[in-house]
């Protein structure tokens, strides 16, 4: 069933509030719902009204107090329809639910002996009957009820108001105070761990905030403590945004689909978007949970407060959110690291896909099944459209316009075109054509030419997007491009007679050329902090990359510039016009430099001194030919390894901590040694196993243990099937941890770990049921394409995903897409794989077909 934004209606009822009763009891949950319905003034004058509801067994159904026979309604295809409303009536529903039952994991759940919720995007409908559509906004007065000793813990949204005891049971009644669409509607009974702190906000409200989790995890919330007070401090001083409720409330779970759950003063989070600890935490898995933490906070204002009107119009609260977080986590950290880091993501997930054949528009025009458009294109692409809003208004006047924004459509379900009203009117700026950029999908592809003529350089664009999936002719976009011209020395020249040594240029047509008064011979530096998402394409000689490498002050523009020489040198390899030793020997001197000045900043280093990825490499070569890409890699890297072999043998001796610390310049210190080590294994030093085992056995955080073993485990050095054994034995009680243990595993490039999967599949503690442990060994699998593209890796794939299929859809969609490069691959290849998804997708689930049918369908 296809839902297309052009048919979109309003609500013919509305539900002013909503009285639920949940009674938890072993094996069935029955909930009892009152709805206060009132005719839409703003849809056509209709007395009928269809409630989603799915797999509900009905125990009763009365309008107004009058029981409804069971020919007086009709429920079927998931929608329960109601004709011959009067103007205002209420609606009571009782229905049976089987928890325990679902591993969708979307409704109401059982997770590690805990009851929770996940409602985004219509997972309310498998609760109780009601108007699944985040236009709906209702007023939630919950009560749950469970037995007192199994389930001590009783949340749901708001405060809570009253509470009672009958025998062996017990129940609390939570009422929230805003309206809110039934998607944010969260509840959870368990037995928990809290710890609690508080916050005073910038008004003086006081706050109390609570964290969750299972008693053995306890020692593991401070870091989501103290990021969630940094949160809420920076949305009140950066967008003068306050929390508006008594309680903050976060839970971890550990079966969850995704990351987290911005439920409206009820998060609900993955473990592994909450836990964290130095000893069982990487520095990434910190910075990851700073991050989703203040993702979710965000959105009690970018979401929940202003919600959307449909699901089309999801990046309205996805893309600012995310936006949002990435200032957030700039402000933090290290800002420069920070946007060279997402922008790395971005391009090595987001362009590919939107590259593919799931190519679609951050406000698509259709779909089928929404929970497969929580995407990178939503999500990231999302973030880059409001960044570039943001420079285009400048701080201040984006500023006002989000303000404009909260005050009006405070309470609202709206569209990302209001969005942009608000920026167009603050600003006075035309928006028109940029508005394009949330209907045209594809990544555009912007070329640049230089032209030195006497005292002018000029520099001509042209911009052009690949057609897409349903979308052929693309119009031309705004993209800004900030840039700078550097002289020999690197330093920016003037640009103009005012003495501007960098500007930005608004690009608006398909070609436009733009002249400076520049007489000498100079290195562009383009889209300086990645100014819009493109493709970047200039035909730079490797004199100007050094220079840029060596000298520009944007981090994006050298991390650019650095990846430009990796994929030169590796393509070379991949054609067979190159030899791995004389590209090393090419690379090396520009490389010393960076290394010479990591002491300046040990994590821009690692970034600038990182390889593309041989998915990235993939990406550049059509046909693909996965083993060559392979081959090219581990030439480059070894190569590498030998020809710096004393740069990395003292980075990976003199880097070393003696106490331990998780500041900024510690972990970035950590990640470049880590580095360095891969560096020297791959150039099968004999010292590398010596330092490898060594930080092995007596590391000071996780980030140096999985490291070690890491680097010992990819290049096969001695000693790592007895590091494999000890760090299971040591870390099996410990969930996330295992995950990583798995994930090592999955991701040693070379087609016999397609092996070590298979019995990783096998392994006692591998859990179909647990996303995360799923994702450690499925997800990994796809990102290590010499493992995944041979005949034994796509049979085991397959298999997995009709597995996964059966238990969870949604889970099973999302590692799908990692067959999207199929119609990319060689013909032999291509065709066994073909045949094998075909299969799959004969007995798909509705989530996993959409996905898999885009791609058999792409050619
Ligand atoms: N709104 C959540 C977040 O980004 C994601 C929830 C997605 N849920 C889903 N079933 N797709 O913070
Ligand atoms: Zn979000």
């Amino acid at each position: 069933v296809t839902t297309r934004l052009s048919d979109y209606q309003p609500p013919a009822y509305l539900v002013d509030s909503v009285n639920l009763d949940v009674d938890i009891r072993d094996g069935v949950t029955t909930v009892t719902s009152e709805l206060a319905l009132r005719r839409n003034p703003e849809a056509a004058v209709s007395d009928t009204m269809s409630f989603n509801g799915e797999g509900l067994v009905i125990r009763s159904l009365a309008l107004d107090g009058k029981v409804l026979e069971e020919g007086e309604y009709r429920y079927e295809n998931g929608e329960l329809r109601l004709s011959g409303l009067p103007e205002q009536a209420t609606l009571i529903s009782v229905v049976d639910i089987e928890p325990e039952k679902n591993t969708a994991l979307e409704g109401l759940y059982m997770s590690n002996g805990m009851y929770c919720t996940q409602c985004e995007a219509q997972g309310f409908r498998h609760i109780t009957f009601f108007p699944d559509r985040p236009d709906v906004l209702s007023r939630f007065c919950t009560t749950v009820r469970a037995d007192k000793k199994r389930y001590p813990l009783l949340l749901s949204n708001g405060n809570p108001v009253e509470q009672g005891e009958e025998g062996e049971r017990h129940w609390v009644t939570w009422e929230d105070p805003f309206p809110k669409p039934c998607y944010l509607f969260a509840l959870v009974a368990g037995n928990l761990a809290c710890l609690e702190d508080r916050f005073v906000t910038a008004s003086g409200r006081e706050v109390a905030l609570r964290l969750y989790a299972e008693h053995r995890d306890l020692d593991k919330l401070d870091h989501a403590m103290a990021s969630l007070k940094h949160a809420m401090r920076w949305d009140e001083q950066t967008y003068g945004r306050e929390y508006d409720l008594d309680i903050y409330m976060i839970v971890a779970v550990s079966h969850f689909n995704m990351g987290a759950m911005e439920n409206k003063g009820l998060n609900i989070f993955n473990t592994s978007c909450v836990l964290a600890h130095p000893a069982t935490t990487t520095d990434a898995g910190f910075q990851r949970v700073e991050s989703v933490v203040a993702h979710e906070y965000f959105h009690n204002w970018s979401g929940n407060r202003v919600t959307c009107r449909d699901w089309f119009q999801l990046s309205l609260k996805e893309g600012f959110t995310v936006f949002r977080d990435q200032m957030f986590s700039a402000d933090m950290n290290s800002a420069a690291v920070q946007r060279v880091n997402d922008v790395d993501f971005l391009v090595n997930h987001q362009f590919p896909e939107d590259q593919g054949p799931m190519a679609h528009p951050v406000r698509p025009a259709e779909y089928q099944k929404i929970d497969n458009f929580y995407t990178l294109t939503i999500y990231e692409k999302g973030a880059e459209i409001v960044r570039m809003q943001y420079h285009l208004l400048g701080a201040e006047s984006f500023r006002k316009a989000t303000d404009l924004y909260f005050d009006r459509f405070d309470g609202q379900a709206v569209t990302c075109d209001d969005f942009v009203d608000c920026m167009e009117e603050v600003s006075g700026m035309d928006m028109g054509q940029f508005r394009r950029w949330y209907s045209q999908a594809g990544t555009p592809i912007l070329s640049v030419t230089s032209e030195q003529s006497g005292d002018t350089y000029s520099l001509t664009f042209r911009q052009q997007t690949p057609p897409t999936p349903g979308q052929s002719d693309k119009q031309p976009l705004v993209i800004p491009v900030r840039l700078a011209l550097l002289d020999k020395a690197g330093e920016p020249v003037a640009l103009d007679d005012t003495g501007l040594r960098e500007t930005v240029l608004i690009l608006r047509e398909q070609e436009q050329t733009f002249q400076f008064p520049v007489g000498q011979t100079v290195t562009p530096s383009l889209l300086r902090g990645f100014s819009a998402p493109v493709v970047l394409e200039f035909d730079y000689r490797a004199d100007q990359l050094a220079t840029l490498l060596a000298h520009d002050t944007d981090g994006y523009c050298r991390w650019s510039a650095a990846q430009r020489l990796y994929f030169a040198a590796l393509d070379r390899l991949v054609t067979g016009h190159g030899k791995a030793e004389d590209e090393a020997l090419k690379l090396a001197p520009v490389l010393e430099q960076v290394i010479e000045r990591a002491g300046e900043d040990a994590a821009q280093a690692a970034l600038l001194l990182t390889l593309p990825t041989e998915v990235a490499l993939g990406d550049r070569h059509t046909p693909l030919d996965p083993s060559a890409i392979h081959s090219a890699h581990q030439q480059l890297k070894r190569a590498l390894g030998r020809a710096l072999q004393a740069q990395w043998l003292s980075l990976s001796e003199n880097l070393l901590a003696t106490e331990l610390q998780m500041d900024g310049v510690a972990m970035g210190r950590r990640q470049l040694r880590n580095l360095a080590l891969d560096y020297l294994a791959a150039g099968e030093h004999k010292e590398a196993a010596r330092i490898a085992v060594e930080l092995f056995e007596l590391p000071l955080c996780m980030t140096e243990e999985l490291g070690a073993l890491r680097v010992l485990v990819h290049h096969r050095l001695p000693g790592a099937e007895l590091a494999l054994k000890q760090f299971a034995e040591k870390w099996k009680e410990e969930a996330l941890v295992m995950d990583q243990w798995f994930s090592v595993q999955a991701s040693v490039p070379g087609e016999t770990t397609v092996e070590s999967v298979a019995a990783l599949l096998e392994h006692p503690a591998f859990d179909w049921k647990v996303p995360n442990r799923v994702r450690s060994v499925l997800g990994a699998l796809a990102g290590n394409p010499s493992a995944f593209n041979t005949d034994e890796g796509y049979a085991l794939f397959t298999r997995a995903l009709a597995t996964v299929d059966a238990l969870n859809p949604q889970i099973a969609a999302r590692i799908g897409n990692a067959a999207a490069r199929l119609h990319k691959l060689e013909s032999g290849r291509q065709r066994a794989f073909r045949t094998l998804l075909q299969g799959v997708n004969d007995k798909a689930s509705p989530n996993l077909s959409e996905v898999l049918s885009r791609i058999l369908g792409s050619r």
